[in-house]
């Protein structure tokens, strides 16, 4: 079992059950969550899957790659340290994660 628990810009929230595997931005998208895009299907091309993540998520990830890194230069919303993009976050069992969506994607 697996949780993402995404919180939009004004604190609303959103509680949702994943399927191992799958992306951040994909549950998202599966699931009608408001405020993640994904418009590229998680290519790496696009960064409107923006968010920024919890401090109790950050070390359920795996380390960034360069190309991710790169294109977080071009989010709509300017990069945090907190800052990743969902389709790169794949989930894993038993864990919980939390993220919190950017004002806009686009
Ligand atoms: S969905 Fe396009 S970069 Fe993540």
């Amino acid at each position: 079992m697996v949780k993402v628990i995404y919180t939009d810009a004004v604190g609303s929230i959103e509680e949702v059950d994943g399927r191992v595997g799958d992306s951040i931005m994909e549950t998202a998208v599966r699931n009608g969550v408001p405020g993640i895009v994904g418009e590229c299907g998680g290519s790496l091309s696009c960064a409107t899957c923006h968010v920024f993540v919890s401090s109790e998520t950050e070390p359920l990830l795996s380390d960034m790659s360069d190309l991710e890194d790169e294109m977080l230069d071009g989010t709509a919303v300017d990069r945090r340290p907190e800052s990743r993009l969902s389709c790169q976050i794949k989930l894993v069992d038993g864990c919980e994660y939390r993220v919190t969506t950017p004002e806009t994607q686009l």
